[in-house]
This record gives C-alpha cells, sequence and structure tokens, in this order.
C-alpha cells in the first residue's frame, strides 16, 4: 500500500485529479473506474480544469460507475448516474458510449454489469471513497472478499449519511461492484478527506482483511494508493 498524506485538502484533491490525467495520458484507451459522493466532487472539478488545459486524448477512454442506488427514477438528481453527468460527463463533453453506468433497474443487472467488465477486460484505475463505517463502493461491513457486483442493502449509518441527499425517495438497497470486482482493477486508489473519515482511516491502517471494515480488504492488492488530507490522517501516526 502506497500512502501519500497530502498537507492539504486542495493537495490531496490536485493528486488524484493528476494521477487520472496521467494514466489517461500515459494510455488513451485507459478503462477508469469511477467512485461518487461528496469527497470526489473537487477531484472531479479539477480533473475538468486539467483536462481544459492539458487536452489529453479522452475520445477513446472508457469509464465504468462503481455503484447506484435502487429504485431511483431516470433523471434523479441524488442518482449517482446524474452525479457523474453533472461533474464528469456534461462538462467535459463525454458522450455516454463512454461510460458504463450500473443497471440497477434490472435483476439481472448484476451479472450483466460483470460480463461488461470482463468484455472490456476489466478496469485499469479505480478510484474509491471511504464510508465512516469503511464500506467501499456499497460493500458495507460483513460484506466478503471474494464478492462480486450484486445488489446490496445499505446500513442505517450508510443510509442517515446520505439522508440530506433526498427529499422523496430514500433509497435502502443499491448495485454495488463487489469486492472481489473492485480489486481486479489493475491499479486503486482511495481518497478520503475530513475528519468524519479520520477514525475509518485509523481503523484501516491497523487491520488486514477485516470484514467489519471492508477497505481492509484493498490492503494487499498489489497497486493500491491511499491518498489523505490532515483532516482523514488526523487519528493515525504517519512518519513522512
Ligand atoms: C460512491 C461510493 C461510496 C462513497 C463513500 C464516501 O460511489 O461508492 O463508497 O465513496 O460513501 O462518500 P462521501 O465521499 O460522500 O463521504
Amino acid at each position: 500500500m502506497r500512502i501519500i498524506q497530502a498537507a492539504s485538502r486542495e493537495e490531496a484533491v490536485e493528486t488524484v485529479a493528476s494521477l487520472v490525467l496521467e494514466k489517461i495520458l500515459a494510455h488513451p484507451t485507459a478503462v477508469i473506474g469511477l467512485a461518487t459522493g461528496r469527497t470526489m466532487e473537487p477531484v472531479y472539478a479539477r480533473f475538468c480544469e486539467l483536462v481544459r488545459t492539458s487536452r489529453p486524448p479522452l475520445s477513446q477512454a472508457f469509464f465504468f460507475l462503481l455503484d447506484e442506488y435502487l429504485g431511483l427514477p431516470e433523471g434523479h438528481p441524488a442518482s449517482f448516474k446524474q452525479y457523474i453527468r453533472t461533474h464528469l460527463l456534461r462538462p467535459l463533453s463525454i458522450p455516454e458510449s463512454q461510460i458504463a453506468f450500473p443497471p440497477a433497474g434490472d435483476s439481472d443487472g448484476p451479472e450483466r454489469y460483470e460480463a461488461l467488465l470482463k468484455e472490456s477486460h476489466g478496469v485499469d484505475f479505480q478510484l474509491l471513497g471511504i464510508g465512516q463505517n469503511g464500506h467501499i463502493g456499497f460493500n458495507e461491513p460483513g460484506s466478503h472478499k471474494t464478492s462480486r457486483t450484486r445488489f446490496v442493502q445499505l446500513t442505517e449509518e450508510t443510509i442517515s449519511a446520505n439522508r440530506a441527499q433526498f427529499t422523496d425517495i430514500i433509497p435502502q438497497k443499491a448495485l454495488s461492484m463487489g469486492i472481489g470486482t473492485i480489486r481486479e482493477a489493475k491499479g486503486l486508489l482511495l481518497l478520503a478527506t475530513g475528519k468524519s473519515k479520520a477514525d475509518a482511516i485509523k481503523y484501516l491502517m491497523n487491520h488486514h482483511d477485516d470484514p467489519a471494515c471492508p477497505a481492509t480488504f484493498l490492503k494487499d492488492h498489489p497497486h493500491f494508493t491511499l491518498v489523505l488530507d490532515p483532516d482523514a490522517a488526523s487519528r493515525i501516526n504517519l512518519k513522512i
């Protein structure tokens, strides 16, 4: 595990946005796995700025969205599909033919998504956030290291952490790439920012392969980078 402890939240965001850009510059046909959430918003904003200045060839890249809520109608503002349209696709005019969305509305969605991932020869570089309970994607505590893309029940903690985004429907379930699926990406990058993630990061640093904190299942991945801002790193002791 490579740990990058940034001097500020802005520096953490810059690091992640630049790493994504580097991947695409080095491999214009790269397949990038995208996470959503508040943590990633400034990353996509910065990535869009970097793209506007350095103009990498984006037209051959392909994107996979990590997860999606169940039960939200098409275009719902709190859906992850809408999120990624708002923060990445529209600002950069990336056509939707270059992204796969988890088919959360279809009963065979998980199998279809796995098949699509296989067809695309997997993800080259997967972006991840972390839940306060250590979830990655929507692999909640108790998930298995080898789990595949599936429908998952969200924990009360996750539902309440995201409740502010919903005024009508409050999703209880999601379709998420599994931990085994995520681990098949060639490179993983987890970004954690803010004090609310400090406990999860402390737990992650001190435990291995612990279902109580699914992010620990990533630690033995050969290319796993953890990027932390000072708040997220505030409960660990890293010598730098
Ligand atoms: C989002 C996702 C989640 C979030 C996590 C953190 O696609 O899969 O695992 O990364 O819940 O969310 P924020 O960044 O809103 O704290």
